[in-house]
């Protein structure tokens, strides 16, 4: 096989789990309300009680806030509501000690606008060398007062702003944002910009960061004559348009081949940290609009090290779906020697438990596009399922804060939410703010244990029976399931053991890892006898008489040759 990470010995992140924390929701450490360095030192005991073996956070650096931080002022500081520089090197060195791991994320495919470079781009004026760093155009129209062209924000409305006239003759220019307004889109054709993040990169691996996730990374490079999508921009979908379908010629602003020698100049600087202590680091990709089997492409030997599998994320509670996003992924990163590289949820999207618990299909997960009603227990029940599911895969895998409490998606009242996506779209979708909600360490109020002030945003009531402490000595909790698969993955299989799967009736998943490793997964609606040739270890609902119930997930022990074939 070709191995793109060489001598898998310290390539950790093949087989890591790994925990988001979304810095705003997960502790805060200072009583302001809102989350921060010095709430995550508090709880690395927790998160190394879990099982994890690294955690990922979500961007701490100066900002606006204006898109929950992923619009950056400065790359090489941290925001004050977070902490400091000095704060962050304490925290790593803390997670370090507790064999925890750390990503940070990388945003490189828009600043803010309140950074230096947009500023002096704004005030240096069209042609300047200021303005080459991003994408500034005139309009089109009489006036100019048309978009450039009819490209769309993945956050609603036109992905174009003008910018304030000033001057005699006033400013002719637009300037490019596929996201809100406050987040300009960089030129990755520009080598100031791709010198700039060689350094950002090196500065945090000299800090001790082990990785950086990828934030965008089908969005770097653009088709510099800045052609229209045509029909594909039309719709109120329009700015999360598919790449697929695109053909040959390639989507003028996702998934575009250009972006391989970015990923490989990144990489020779990841690698150059194989003779430092703590080895080399490693890259994450966030990439959601990519060709059928494209994954590959941003993977191969001298590109990044792993992405998210969203296919998998974004099935249906359906066996066949699940089978095929799993194998489609598997065998696509076998063909380049990568990981594969689970992930339930996220920050962005709806979280499983009302994913699942939804009597019908979902739409649009990204935007906390779903209808009612929604089935909390049903959705719960699938979620441990599920849970067991991607724990039991080979690969990496990513559990989002809050997912290991069974938490629901929260229903923000309106005057309380924050995500532009709300505000973009008048109040038409409801945004991210359903999975951002703080998380419940205890039952004490004003903030569930989060905080001792009110939450930035406000956490649903009944959310104390979910609190880390009430679940913490239940053995039937969903926090207990997840401590005993956390840990029992390290074991059950080895890292690179591939997935073998059984020969079963329609609607019940099963495979086997390893020489004693099984996990099945009923979807068929009624109980089945259990997988033969093993004794359970975990499951994620009671087994009663030797069955599996609907809806439910087992992991067994299978003695060495125990195993039945196929
Ligand atoms: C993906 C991030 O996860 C999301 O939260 C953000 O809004 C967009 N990228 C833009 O940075």
């Amino acid at each position: 096989m070709p191995g793109s990470d060489g001598a898998r010995n310290g390539a950790w992140w093949r087989s890591a789990a790994i925990y988001e924390i979304y810095i705003r929701s997960f502790a805060d450490g200072n009583g302001d309300g809102v989350g921060d360095i010095a709430g995550i030192r508090s709880r690395l005991p927790y998160l190394a009680g879990l099982g994890v073996d690294a955690i990922w956070i979500t961007p701490w650096y100066p900002s606006p806030m204006a898109d929950g931080g992923y619009d950056i002022a400065d790359h090489r500081d941290i925001d004050p509501l977070f902490g400091d520089l000095a704060e962050a090197g304490a925290l790593i060195g803390e997670a370090h000690a507790h064999g925890l791991r750390v990503i940070a994320d990388l945003v490189p495919n828009h600043t803010s606008h309140r950074h230096p470079w947009f500023r002096a781009a704004v005030a240096a004026g069209p042609g300047s060398p200021e303005r080459g760093r991003y994408w500034f155009r005139p309009g089109r129209g009489r006036h100019g007062e048309l978009p450039p062209n009819d490209w769309t924000s993945v956050f609603g409305g036109p992905a174009w702003t003008r910018l304030p006239e000033t001057g005699e003759d006033g400013d002719p220019e637009w300037y490019l944002h596929l996201f809100a307004p406050e987040q300009p889109d960089l030129n990755w054709n520009d080598p100031g910009v791709a010198a700039a993040f060689d350094a950002i990169i090196r500065f945090w691996f000299d800090r001790g960061v082990d990785g950086l996730r990828v934030d965008v990374a089908h969005g770097l490079a653009k088709d510099p004559d800045l052609r229209d999508l045509g029909p594909a921009a039309a719709g109120p979908r329009a700015g999360a348009a598919e790449a697929a379908g695109h053909g040959v010629t390639g989507h003028p602003h996702w998934d575009r081949d250009e972006n391989g020698a970015i990923f490989e100049r990144w990489r020779a600087i990841a690698d150059s940290y194989a003779g430092t202590p703590r080895g080399p680091r490693m890259f994450v990709a966030e990439a959601w609009r990519v060709r059928e089997n494209g994954l590959a492409r941003y993977l191969r030997p001298g590109r990044l090290h792993t992405a998210f599998n969203f296919d998998f994320l974004k099935c249906p509670w359906d066996p066949a779906a699940l089978r095929r996003a799993i194998d489609g992924h598997l065998a696509g990163l076998a063909e380049v020697g990568a990981a594969a590289t689970w992930v339930m949820s996220s920050h962005d999207l709806v979280r499983p438990v009302t994913r699942y618990g939804l009597d019908g299909e979902w739409t649009d997960l990204m935007q906390g596009e779903y209808d009612g009603p929604v089935d909390v227990r049903l959705g719960t029940r699938r979620a441990r399922a599920a849970a067991l599911l991607t724990l039991a895969l080979p690969g990496s895998v990513y559990v989002y804060q809050g997912d290991e409490l069974g938490l629901p998606e929260a229903d923000v009242p309106g005057h309380a939410r924050r995500d532009p996506i709300w505000e973009r779209s008048r109040g038409r979708r409801r945004g991210r703010d359903g999975c951002r909600v703080p998380l419940p360490w205890d039952g004490t109020p004003p903030a569930l244990g989060f905080s001792d002030r009110e939450p930035w945003l406000p956490q649903p009531a009944g959310w104390s029976a979910l609190a880390a402490g009430r679940q913490d000595r239940d053995p039937d909790s969903t926090l207990t399931l997840y401590r005993r698969a956390l840990r029992l993955r390290r074991t059950a299989a080895g890292p690179e053991d591939p997935l073998r799967w059984r020969d079963t009736p329609d609607g019940l998943l099963a495979f086997d890892r390893g020489e004693s490793f099984t996990c099945a997964l009923n979807l068929t609606g009624r109980p089945v006898p259990l997988p033969g040739g093993g004794e359970p270890i975990l499951a994620s609902a009671p087994l009663t008489g030797g069955t599996l119930p609907p809806d439910a997930a087992v992991w067994l022990h299978t003695s060495p040759g125990a195993l039945s074939p196929g």
